[in-house]
């Protein structure tokens, strides 16, 4: 097939448009470059440098038989700051490109969801079916675009999977996670652990957690990438798929630092900082629906084996 990966410079498109390479598919790797990185697009894949939500620029490209679109803004806290920011290219971009691709005849997408948009939640591990109350632009901006796909699908316009990943994390020696700005906990507590941060921030520690702070399920960014691969063979027994995607298990902030001071051999210095708003207590999903739909299994379950592969990704010696 000839995929479009929208978002391929990023850490998640990147390593997903290597495993469909190595599927045998054919890439078109669509980035502007914003926030993702030249470097991290597989030289196997054919590189278009642009905006997702340019129309023209899409039509241009061909028949395209499938859609991976990970282009977008992610950081839920500046996304309460510039909401306007986040909407026009998570919403306002992601409809032009759907556009796009029914007039030229995509039949598939999968689209990169998020746990956000279940905001808190009081009952672990989250099924699919909990109400849906983002806490954020960000998180409001994937339950749009999910609603906009559910719409097309039932207009028999596309078929579509969104995929609600957790905590993306891990990496390939290829494609390290490298966000700018880092927001996430694994490799901000990996470059303190390299001296390139004097400290790491632990934002609460008075969660009603086991040990106070904010538990979380990683995710192998290689099962992910697994999963949207799945997912676009999926789609030809099911129009529209919604999944989370996650190991089932959830790990608090002191946890992943024990495993960061493991992994690493050195000590953090953690300073305690208040809460942040829009910050769960706990965020665990359940990956029954993956399993079942795409035939998803997890190969990279272990904390340990995440943090050792995002370690050695980021911080080569
Ligand atoms: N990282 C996580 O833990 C996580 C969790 C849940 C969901 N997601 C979602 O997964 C997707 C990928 O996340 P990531 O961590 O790889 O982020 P990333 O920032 O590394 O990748 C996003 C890529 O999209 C590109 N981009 C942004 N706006 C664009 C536009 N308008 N047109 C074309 N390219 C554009 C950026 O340059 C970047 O390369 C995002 O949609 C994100 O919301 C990520």
């Amino acid at each position: 097939m000839r995929v479009l990966v929208t978002g391929a410079a990023g850490f998640i498109g990147s390593t997903t448009a290597e495993l469909l390479l190595d599927a045998g598919h054919d890439v078109i790797a669509l980035d502007d470059l914003s926030h993702g990185r030249r470097e991290n697009v597989p030289t196997r894949a054919t590189f278009v440098e642009g905006r997702c939500g340019d129309e023209s620029l899409v039509s241009d490209l061909g028949t395209i038989d499938a859609c991976v679109h990970f282009a977008g803004r992610i950081e839920p806290a500046l996304s309460m700051v510039e909401p306007e920011e986040f909407l026009v290219t998570n919403v306002g971009e992601t409809v032009s490109l759907l556009r796009a691709l029914v007039r030229a005849g995509c039949p598939k997408v999968v689209f990169s969801s998020s746990a956000a948009v279940y905001g808190a939640q009081d009952v672990m591990p989250i099924v699919e079916d909990r109400p849906t109350r983002p806490e954020s632009p960000y998180g409001q901006s994937k339950l749009i675009v999910e609603e906009c796909l559910h719409w097309l699908s039932v207009s028999g316009r596309l078929r579509a999977a969104s995929l609600r990943y957790f905590n993306a994390a891990g990496a390939t020696p290829a494609h390290p996670e490298r966000h700018d700005p880092e927001i996430h906990l694994i490799p901000l507590a990996l470059d303190a652990a390299a001296g390139l941060r004097p400290g790491l921030d632990l934002y609460g520690d008075d969660y009603p957690t086991r040990d106070g702070t904010c538990v979380r399920d990683y995710v192998h960014v290689v099962d992910l990438a697994a999963a949207h691969v799945l997912a676009i063979e999926a789609l030809d027994d099911d129009p529209e798929i919604v999944a989370n995607l996650g190991n089932g298990v959830g790990y608090s902030n002191l946890e992943v630092i024990d495993a960061v001071e493991r992994v690493t051999g050195r000590r953090l210095n953690v300073r305690h900082a208040p809460r942040r708003p829009g910050d769960p207590a706990s965020a665990v999903a359940s990956n029954a629906r993956a399993r079942e739909v795409l035939g998803w299994r997890p190969e990279h379950p272990s904390l340990e084996g995440i943090v050792e592969d995002a370690w050695r990704a980021r911080h080569p010696h």
